[in-house]
C-alpha cells in the first residue's frame, strides 16, 4: 500500500502544479502552416492511423496544448526517443513547436481505432483496469491521473479516450523496455511494469473505444 500511497501523492503534486500553468503563447495559424509536414502521418485532421499490426500514428487532434509542446521538446532534446519524428521536430524552433501545439490541441479530438477481433472478455478485463485499476498488484486506475473519462487532466496527463489501441499498447511496451522514459516521476513506468501483454492489449483495446470528446463537447 505504501507505494501506491506515493504515487497517488505525487499525482496530487502534479494536478497542484497544473492548475498554475500559463497557456501557451502560440499562433494556430501559423501552426497549421508549420504542420503541413506532419499530415502524411497524423493527417490533415490530426487523427494519425491505427495501421494493424504495423507501427500507429498517434490522434494528436484535441490533446492539451502544453502536453503536446512537450512531447515536441523531449524528442528534439532526446529524452522522448523517436527516431520516426525526429527528423521532423529537428526541422522546427521552439516557436514553431508553440504554435503547432496551439493549432493541435484546437482541432475537435478524432476517433481512434481499435482491434475488431477484441473479445467481450478483454473489454471487460480493459475497463476494469482502466476505471478501478487492480490494487493487489499495485495497478492505479488509468481514471486516477488520466481524468474520470480519461480524457486527460490539466497539462500533464494526456487524454487516452479514443486514442488508437495500437499507439497505447506500443507505449505501455515503450515503458516497460525503458524506450520511453520521459514521464513526470516515472509515474507510467510504475504502472507500465506491473502490466502484463494481457492488461495492456486488454486496456488498449477498451480505451479506443471510449468516446475521444465529452458528450456535448463540440470544438
Ligand atoms: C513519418 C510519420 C510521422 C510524421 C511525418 C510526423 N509524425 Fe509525429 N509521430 C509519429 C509517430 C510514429 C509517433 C509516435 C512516436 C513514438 O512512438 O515514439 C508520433 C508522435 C508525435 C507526438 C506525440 C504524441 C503523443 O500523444 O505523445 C507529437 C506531438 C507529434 N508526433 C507531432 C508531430 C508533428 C508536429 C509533426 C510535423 C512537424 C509530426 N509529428 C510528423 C509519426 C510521424
Ligand atoms: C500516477 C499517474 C498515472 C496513472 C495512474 C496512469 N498514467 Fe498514463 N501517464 C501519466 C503521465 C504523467 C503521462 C505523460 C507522460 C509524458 O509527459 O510523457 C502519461 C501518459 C500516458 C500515455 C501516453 C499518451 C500519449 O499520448 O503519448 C499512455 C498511453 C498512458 N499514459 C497509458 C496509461 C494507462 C493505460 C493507464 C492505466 C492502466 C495509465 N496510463 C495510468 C500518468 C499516469
Amino acid at each position: 500500500m505504501k507505494k501506491i500511497h506515493r504515487m497517488t501523492l505525487a499525482a496530487a503534486t502534479l494536478c497542484l502544479a497544473v492548475t498554475s500553468a500559463h497557456a501557451l503563447e502560440g499562433d494556430a495559424k501559423a501552426g497549421e502552416q508549420a504542420a503541413a509536414m506532419c499530415v502524411a502521418c497524423h493527417q490533415a485532421n490530426g487523427g494519425g492511423m491505427n495501421i494493424p499490426g504495423g507501427e500507429s500514428w498517434p490522434s494528436i487532434a484535441g490533446l492539451n496544448a502544453d502536453y503536446l509542446y512537450k512531447q515536441m521538446k523531449d524528442v528534439k532534446d532526446g529524452s522522448r526517443n523517436s527516431p520516426t519524428m525526429l527528423p521532423f521536430v529537428n526541422m522546427l524552433n521552439d516557436q514553431q513547436f508553440k504554435d503547432i501545439a496551439v493549432y493541435y490541441s484546437q482541432l475537435p479530438a478524432v476517433q481512434g481505432q481499435g482491434d475488431p477481433a477484441a473479445t467481450e472478455e478483454e473489454l471487460a478485463h480493459g475497463e476494469k483496469l482502466a476505471m478501478q485499476g487492480d490494487w493487489e498488484r499495485y495497478i492505479v486506475p488509468c481514471s486516477t491521473c488520466h481524468g474520470p473519462d480519461n480524457l486527460g487532466a490539466g497539462s500533464v496527463f494526456p487524454h487516452l479516450a479514443g486514442q488508437h489501441a495500437g499507439y497505447i499498447s506500443d507505449q505501455l511496451h515503450a515503458w516497460q523496455s525503458g524506450k520511453r522514459n520521459n514521464d513526470p516521476q516515472h509515474l507510467m513506468l510504475a504502472i507500465a511494469e506491473r502490466m502484463n501483454d494481457k492488461d495492456i492489449r486488454a486496456v488498449s483495446q477498451w480505451l479506443s473505444r471510449q468516446p475521444a470528446q465529452r458528450k456535448g463537447e463540440q470544438k
